[in-house]
């Protein structure tokens, strides 16, 4: 062989050498609310951060509003490795079979952020993750978005103006059962398509925190919403187990510093975002908002302290009694 093919041949090969230690490892992360909302905002921190912190050994790439798949979808995406990290709902892991993470949608749990963060950000939380991992799945972290207000094209004051309606929920015997505590008829459905289904009047209403009610636009198609605040909604960050093992350890270790910051903002810009989306709702004046009274809250309160009894065998009854120790407790017998 020639002298010069074989420095060619060099040359060549050390730059393909050099270009394969250039490729960055590729995390699709896919989420089904639009980019401004707390969980858009957040997927897209966490991305700069791991570029910035792995010095560009990890591209981020997010793709917003089911532009990649759906809700049920994006989770066997991820089981088979298709996409590398998600943020779905926690209602989303029941149909996975997790069920503990229905708890979450136990109405009234909640008072307030810190009683939650007692659970998601505490060993509760850190628990209830490790149980995705028999089914190939790593959870991260716990980021929010907030609590769930019902709307519809009629006006909702008391339980019994739900009576007969079709209300959109996400896929959870929880949620079902909450909606038929107050007499009305829950309807399973997409995120995406949610926007549809109030126009066309497929559905009478739904139940979201405001921030995705705003970006969907469906305040445009529900003349009334009323701030119950009734249930809380937010997302474990998952990653493909195999894929997050195979990391090399020191991308790994940045990669769990830049969900650290992530999380951090998620639950800084959370409650902001919410605010921001009914200041929003309120100047376009198209969705009359009302502020339930205490009676009127008192009341759907009741109604649906009947869910807790007949679903905590579903999650567990040890779960959701460590959680009311936590949190000082739902007490139905009390109301
Ligand atoms: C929903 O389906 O209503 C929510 O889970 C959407 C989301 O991810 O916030």
């Amino acid at each position: 062989m020639k002298m010069s093919t074989v420095f060619v041949g060099l040359v060549a090969a050390t730059f393909s050498v050099m270009a394969m230690a250039q490729t960055p490892i590729v995390i699709k992360f896919s989420h089904v609310v639009a980019a401004d909302t707390p969980k858009g905002n957040a997927s897209v921190f966490f991305g700069k951060r791991a570029g910035e912190l792995t010095k560009g050994k990890v591209k981020v790439e997010v793709y917003a509003n089911s532009s990649l798949y759906k809700d049920k979808e994006e989770m066997e995406a991820l089981q088979l490795g298709a996409v590398q990290m998600l943020a779905p709902s926690l209602a989303k892991f029941g149909p996975l079979g997790v069920r503990e993470f229905e708890v979450f949608d136990f109405p009234y749990l909640f008072d307030n952020t810190a009683e939650l963060h007692r659970i998601t950000q505490g060993p509760l939380g850190a628990s209830l993750l490790a149980k995705l991992e028999a089914r190939g799945i790593k959870g991260l972290a716990f980021w929010d978005n907030g609590f769930k207000s019902f709307s519809a094209n009629t006006p909702i004051k008391m339980p019994a103006d739900m009576k007969g309606k079709k209300f959109r929920i996400q896929s959870s015997k929880v949620l079902e059962e909450q909606i038929r505590a107050v007499g009305g008829l829950p309807q399973v459905m997409a995120f995406s398509e949610v926007y549809q289904a109030l126009q066309t009047g497929v559905v009478d209403g739904t139940e979201n925190p405001i921030s995705n009610l705003y970006t969907q636009k469906m305040h445009e198609v529900q003349k009334h919403l009323t701030l119950t605040n009734h249930g809380y909604l937010g997302y474990a960050v998952v990653v493909n187990k195999k894929f997050w093992e195979g990391l090399p350890a020191d991308v790994r270790g940045q990669l769990e510093q830049a969900m650290k910051e992530a999380t951090a903002h998620a639950n800084k810009i959370a409650q902001e975002e919410n605010d921001q989306a009914l200041e929003g709702v309120k100047k376009s004046g198209k969705t009359t908002i009302h502020v339930p009274t205490a009676d009127e809250k008192l009341a759907f309160k009741k109604a649906m302290a009947a869910v807790h009894v007949k679903m905590a065998d579903r999650v567990g009854k040890d779960l959701l009694q460590s959680i009311y120790k936590e949190t000082g407790g739902f007490d139905p017998s009390k109301l």
